[in-house]
């Protein structure tokens, strides 16, 4: 284990099970569709990736990279786009793939962002979901993993842009923080 990590919430064979189980969920809900994944970077790269490449329906990938607007005590909700699509979803079938759901401003923001292009239809996939922590309703239509309210790490979630690589998520020890603040 990184001497970082405190402790491993779920380890590498538990997320991979639970990748290929969306995937074949993703794969039955979109039979004889060809959806696009909407990657939210940079967390979701690694999920996408694996969730994708377990899926048995023809897709395409596509990315976003956002970042929340200035100060996030203030939650207005809005987030700033630092990448938007390359390609149109006007009729598409979109799954938008993200980390984590938290507070859910990020996922209400692109949902009502993408909904003004008019796909066909969208929903949302997160690997980890904290719905101890929601500040605006949001019920992702998949779910991973519920996760308490712990920062955690591993498998494409960072802090300070590391511990992406890990193929677990852990929870920081907390010297680390204070090390960083
Ligand atoms: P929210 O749902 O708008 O609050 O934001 C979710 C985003 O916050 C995710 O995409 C992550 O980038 C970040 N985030 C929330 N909780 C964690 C965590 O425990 N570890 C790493 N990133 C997190
Ligand atoms: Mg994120």
């Amino acid at each position: 284990m990184h001497p970082d990590i405190a402790k491993i919430l779920l380890d590498e064979q538990t997320i991979q099970a639970k990748v290929r189980e969306l995937a074949a969920r993703l794969s039955e809900d979109y039979k004889g569709k060809s959806p696009v994944l909407i990657c939210i970077l940079k967390g979701a790269f690694m999920f996408t990736a694996d969730l994708m490449r377990q899926m048995t329906i023809p897709a395409r990938v596509d990315f976003m990279a956002i970042s929340s607007y200035g100060n996030r005590a203030r939650s207005s909700g809005v987030v700033q786009i630092l990448k938007d699509l390359d390609s149109s979803i006007e009729g598409e079938h979109v799954v938008v793939v993200e980390d984590i759901i938290d507070s859910g401003l990020t996922l209400n923001y692109l949902r009502e962002n993408l909904l003004s292009r008019r796909p066909a239809s969208l929903r949302t996939c997160v690997l980890l979901d904290k719905p101890s922590r929601r500040e605006v309703p949001y019920t992702p239509d998949y779910v991973g993993f519920q996760v308490p309210d712990e920062f955690v790490v591993g498998y494409g979630l960072d802090y300070a842009g590391l511990y992406r690589h890990l193929p677990y998520i852990g929870v920081l020890k907390p010297e680390v923080y204070q090390k960083h603040a």
